[in-house]
Formats: structure tokens, C-alpha cells, sequence
């Protein structure tokens, strides 16, 4: 007999033998494809979340799905102990895509930002010579980055670092958009690197003023600082180009991808830059036994070669005005503001009538579409750069009734 589990069933067993470190909203997910998913029940959902910015190829995509399978029934893993026949195409690939000298692989955003911070770090001591463990990184209020003791040592969320200290020291933590305070934050020689978002996706897509990408990138030139960009969520198409940083047409000297460089499909990471900087690590002083393992290079090529196929970038500029416009015009007391580049938005909402942004998602899941807040207040929305107008158009319609249900 086979064993059918409800929703509730598999909600209790998360509650029972997880640990209890997200708060996902109750909906039990079984099949995935291109902008939609399914739950256990077969109800079917627009996902409007893409596993944060994950997914911007869609669900199960073919092409990088059948990369994998096929990789995965010849060589999965030899650690980096030996070359193998698939890192140095991946390497040539995606150091051409993006146009750097050199990448390093990893697996995880965190740690595609705890190398680009290594990276950084060795840097400022071997290139710009600052005094043995005296170099600092300015990095913004309001960031995420990730989960590990020293990236959230970077962070100003008490849910994220209160409670786990002793923190890593060497940041300088200054409020993001903020040019004076950057201007002042250079004037300390130790100061090595400066790690932004291009967009503040967790603290609910903050978009910067138009020019303070490129203006932060020439005041760390003036001063011999590394301009590190975390793309892990707004890069690969998300924000309507490759990345987001290519609206101001700024050039990371590093840059941190994650996320949908695999579409989704397998946790892959990667830190780019040229080989100035990338060639102060040397061999023993950082690594990854997954990081540029087989299934992991042929699994991003096939999903970087999905972007460009598919004008991912080009798609998600212009299914991100529709969305905008159409949200704007949403006549509801609860939208206080719509904000977002391509399609990476979110929606601020005021709590009327004793519902917030929570029971809107609830809304939401019950109308068919799946989104999350972020800090209580913000939804996101997000949903795979695959989804036709004509979808997202009778996604915008769900969410829209949901709105308005509460007014
Ligand atoms: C900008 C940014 N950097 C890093 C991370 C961390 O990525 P991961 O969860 O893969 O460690 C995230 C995740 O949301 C992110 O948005």
C-alpha cells in the first residue's frame, strides 16, 4: 500500500523532527515546473518566491535538468585532488560570460561571500599593504548575505545575530545609499574592500538611488578599495540585465553569483574576478570538496546557456514594468508603496484592519499564488523569468482579488 501523506501530515513531521529555524507558510510543495508548482493535493500555484531568486529558469528546467542527469550517471565528485573534464570548460565558460580572468567555485552564497571576503582580505595585505590583521571591509546596514558566523557578524538584523557571538571583527558597517558615509568610511587607509548589494533584496528590495552604484564604485577607485558585489539575489537576469550592477554599468572587481547559477537545481556558487586579485589565494589557503565538482559545472552551464536562450534578462525588464504598473494601480489602502527593477519587486503593506502582509500571503496561497513577507511588513515578488505575459498577467489578477479581499 502506498503511504499518502496530507499536507498536515508532512507540516508535523517538519514540526516534529526539524529544527525549528524557518517559519514557512503552511502550503506542502510536491512537483515544480517552469513558473508553477503543485502541492500534495495537486493544487496548483504560481510560485512568486523562485526559491529566492533561485529559479529564474523555472522549475525543472529541461535542459539543465538533463545536464545533470547525464553528468550524474558519469562522474559526480573527485574533490579537487585532480583535475577532471569538466571544471576548466565550466571555468573558460562562465569567466567569458561574465568577463573576468579567473573563478573560484564554491557551493552556497554564504560562501561565495566568506571567499570574496578571504579574497579580500589577502588583497589588502599582499597588494595594497596593509598591516598584518589590520584590514577592514565596509559592508551596509541592512545586508544579508547569508548565515555563517562571519557574514552575520557583517549584519545589523538581530534575528540574525543575536545570540551568536563572539562576532569576526574587521567591519565597518555604514547605512546603505548613504555616499557621505561611504566617503568617510574610505578615509581609513586599512580599508580593503567594500561589499554591497546592488539591491537589498532581504531587507525587502531596497533599490539605491539611480547613480550610487556607480558613484560608490569610483569613490573606492580614488582610494585603491575593491568594490565587491553580492549578485547571489540579483544577479543572472533577475533585476532585467545580466546583473544588477550592469544598470549603472559599474564592473564589480569582485563578484559573488549563487543561487540561479544553477537554476536551482543544485547548490552552486561562484566568485569572479581577474587575476590581479584572484591570484593572492594559493593552493591550500581555501577550497570546497563540492566546489567545482562535475554535476555542479555542467549544471550552471547549461543554466547560464538558458539565459541567454531564453532572454531571461530581456524578459524580465519588460515583464517587470507590466508588474509594476499593474500593482501601482491596485486602488487598496494596504499598498503603501511598490518598488523593485525587473522582476525582483515588492509591495509594502500597511496593516488594515488587523491583516498584514502575512494574512495576504495566506490570501494569496488560498487564490494560487505562493509569495513570503519579508520583516513582517514586505512581500517580495519574484517569480521565475520564464512566465509568459499572458501568466503573469492572471498571476497580477490573483493577486489583486487577494488584496482586495481585505478591503
Ligand atoms: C544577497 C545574498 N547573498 C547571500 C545569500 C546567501 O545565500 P545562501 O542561502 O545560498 O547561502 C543570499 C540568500 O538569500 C542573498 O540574498
Amino acid at each position: 500500500m502506498i503511504d499518502r501523506k496530507t499536507s498536515q501530515d508532512l507540516i508535523k513531521l517538519e514540526d516534529k523532527y526539524g529544527a525549528h529555524n524557518y517559519h514557512p507558510l503552511p502550503v506542502v510543495l510536491a512537483k515544480g515546473e517552469g513558473p508553477f508548482m503543485w502541492d500534495v493535493e495537486g493544487k496548483k500555484y504560481f510560485d512568486f518566491l523562485s526559491a529566492y531568486s533561485a529559479v529564474n529558469q523555472g522549475h525543472c528546467h529541461p535542459k539543465i535538468v538533463n545536464a545533470m542527469y547525464e553528468q550524474a550517471q558519469t562522474l559526480t565528485l573527485t574533490s579537487r585532488a585532480f583535475y577532471n573534464d569538466t571544471l576548466g570548460p565550466y571555468e573558460q565558460y562562465v569567466t567569458e560570460y561574465f568577463g573576468y580572468d579567473k573563478i573560484l567555485p564554491m557551493n552556497t552564497g554564504a560562501e561565495g561571500d566568506e571567499t570574496a571576503i578571504k579574497l579580500c582580505r589577502k588583497w589588502g595585505y599582499e597588494k595594497k599593504g596593509i598591516p598584518d590583521g589590520e584590514v577592514k571591509i565596509i559592508v551596509c546596514e541592512n545586508n544579508f548575505h547569508g548565515r555563517t558566523i562571519t557574514v552575520i557578524s557583517m549584519s545589523t538584523d538581530p534575528d540574525a545575530r543575536n545570540g551568536f557571538g563572539p562576532y569576526t571583527p574587521g567591519f565597518i558597517t555604514i547605512p546603505y545609499n548613504d555616499l557621505d558615509a561611504l566617503g568617510k568610511a574610505l578615509e581609513d587607509p586599512n580599508v580593503a574592500g567594500f561589499l554591497v548589494e546592488p539591491i537589498q533584496g532581504e531587507a525587502g528590495v531596497f533599490v539605491p538611488d539611480e547613480g550610487y552604484l556607480a558613484k560608490a564604485y569610483e569613490m573606492c577607485k580614488a582610494k585603491n578599495v575593491l568594490f565587491i558585489a553580492d549578485e547571489v539575489q540579483t544577479g543572472i537576469a533577475r533585476t532585467g540585465k545580466l546583473l544588477a550592477c550592469d544598470h549603472e554599468n559599474v564592473r564589480p572587481d569582485i563578484l559573488i553569483l549563487g543561487k540561479a547559477l544553477s537554476g536551482g537545481i543544485y547548490p552552486v556558487s561562484a566568485v569572479l574576478a581577474d587575476d590581479d586579485i584572484m591570484l593572492c589565494i594559493k593552493p591550500g589557503e581555501h577550497g570546497s570538496t563540492f566546489g567545482g565538482n562535475p554535476v555542479a559545472s555542467k549544471v550552471a552551464v547549461a543554466a547560464l546557456e538558458v539565459v541567454k536562450e531564453e532572454k531571461l534578462a530581456e524578459r524580465a525588464e519588460y515583464l517587470g514594468n507590466i508588474f509594476r504598473e499593474e500593482m501601482q494601480n491596485i486602488d487598496s489602502p494596504m499598498i503603501e508603496l511598490v518598488r523593485g527593477k525587473g522582476l525582483l519587486n515588492a509591495i509594502i503593506i500597511k496593516p488594515t484592519n488587523g491583516k498584514e502582509a502575512w494574512d495576504v500571503c495566506l490570501e494569496m496561497a488560498k487564490n494560487g499564488v505562493l509569495a513570503k513577507p519579508t520583516h513582517g511588513h514586505i512581500i517580495r515578488f519574484a517569480p521565475p523569468l520564464v512566465i509568459s505575459e499572458e501568466e503573469l498577467r492572471e498571476a497580477i489578477s490573483l493577486i489583486k482579488k487577494s488584496i482586495l479581499a481585505f478591503a
